[in-house]
């Protein structure tokens, strides 16, 4: 079972991976207050499937356990789920030490987390990732939130969980889009820690079809990895974390600009990815042969997205819409090659059409 340390002035924890790990999962609650309750939110479909199972497991312990069942879906990461889970959390009488755990993907564990953060001006919570985006993404580094009919993730807050717990056996249950979404972050990971991350995801795709779980662990240990020391480095992205966007300007203004929950935010990574390597091109970046062979990995998983109509004029505005908002010069993660990421400015809108266009045209 692998073990990553994040160091965070929060709080330092630990991300555990592996299989079948709930000696470990009951380990981390015990190190917790033994005389506060336990709260356990489940997302609602990992509940249907494993949520039974998990809850009588940690009720064995003995620990006072309260839980809620919180909808799936983006779509319900709002204000009005948040007034809920506040309503059971205070209606439970949930008091400082107390412990939440926050059981499901990124949508539950972002506003669970908030929840945790302002609830009583801050209790202690863990997390129990069960989508692969999750584990190797949205449950390390402590942002949590919501979203506002404005836009994605516009209110939280930096509330660093007490433990990330990865059972891998829950990816066994995840639908197969799902499973790309998540491998679009391990992509984005393989960009910015090269060979390091992008052999093995090179050779899982490479032993076909039917999930190797051996690698699909190593890829999410080494994707945790990653993630966990850029945090520790830089906890309220105030320098390298920005590199953990990489694909995300491209892809944000296409989750934006067709609708959200059209296309899943990991598989409009992937997009995004392929677009920034083209813009690479275009500002005539030195191409290597790592860098190649990174593209057409990259260019490979376009083919496991569905295919829908996008429309170049609507990415660029929704990508140039933004950065005015925000005052800021178009600013891009790109990489001088695998492993080498650094931040591109003063970039025109002539330059992001031409790379949309070539993605859009491998698409
Ligand atoms: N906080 C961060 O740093 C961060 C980083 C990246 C993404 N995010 C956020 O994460 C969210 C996306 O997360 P996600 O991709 O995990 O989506 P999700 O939480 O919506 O989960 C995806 C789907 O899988 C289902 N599911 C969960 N576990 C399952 C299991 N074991 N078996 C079967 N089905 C299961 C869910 O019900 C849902 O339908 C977005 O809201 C995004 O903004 C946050």
């Amino acid at each position: 079972m692998a073990n990553i340390l994040v160091k965070t002035s929060q709080r330092n924890y630990r991300i555990n991976v592996g299989m079948k790990s709930m000696t470990i999962l009951k380990q981390q609650l015990s190190r917790h207050n033994k005389d506060g309750r336990i709260f356990l939110l489940f997302d609602a479909n990992f509940y249907a499937l494993h949520g039974v199972k998990l809850s009588k497991s940690i009720r064995r312990t003995k620990r006072s356990v309260a839980e809620m069942i919180v909808p799936s879906g983006e779509k319900y990461k709002r204000e009005f789920l948040l007034a809920s889970i506040y309503d059971f959390l205070l209606s439970e009488r949930i008091s400082r030490p107390d412990l939440i755990v926050a059981c499901g993907g990124g949508v539950t564990t972002d506003i669970v987390g908030y929840a945790a953060s302002t609830i009583l001006r801050g209790v202690e919570w863990g997390v129990v990732s069960t989508t692969l985006l999750g584990m190797v993404d949205a449950s390390i580094g402590g942002k949590t939130g919501m979203n506002h009919m404005r836009g994605k993730n516009l209110i939280g807050a930096f509330w660093q969980p007490n433990f990330v717990h990865s059972d891998m056996i829950y990816l066994a249950t995840l639908p197969e889009r799902e499973f790309t979404s998540g491998l679009g972050e391990v992509l984005k990971y393989a960009g910015l820690a090269g060979s390091k991350i992008s052999k093995p995801l090179d050779e899982y795709f490479s032993k076909g079809k039917t999930y190797n779980w051996k690698l699909l662990t190593k890829l999410v240990e080494l994707s945790a990895g990653y993630k966990a020391k850029i945090v520790s480095k830089d906890e309220r992205e105030a320098g390298i974390r920005i590199w953990l966007n990489y694909g995300h300007t491209v892809g944000h203004a296409i989750e934006k600009s067709f609708g959200y929950g059209k296309l899943l935010h990991g598989e409009a990574v992937i997009l995004g990815i392929v677009a920034a390597l083209e813009l690479g091109k275009v500002i005539g970046l030195r191409q290597s042969a790592s860098l190649d062979s990174y593209h057409r990995m990259a260019t490979s998983m376009l083919s496991l997205i569905p295919r829908k109509k996008l429309k170049i004029e609507a990415i660029c505005d929704a990508i140039t819409l933004d950065k005015k908002r925000s005052g800021a010069d178009l600013k891009y993660v790109l990489l001088e090659r695998p492993g080498k990421p650094f931040i591109a400015d003063k970039l025109d809108r002539g330059a992001i059409e031409q790379a949309v266009n070539q993605m859009l045209e491998l698409y």
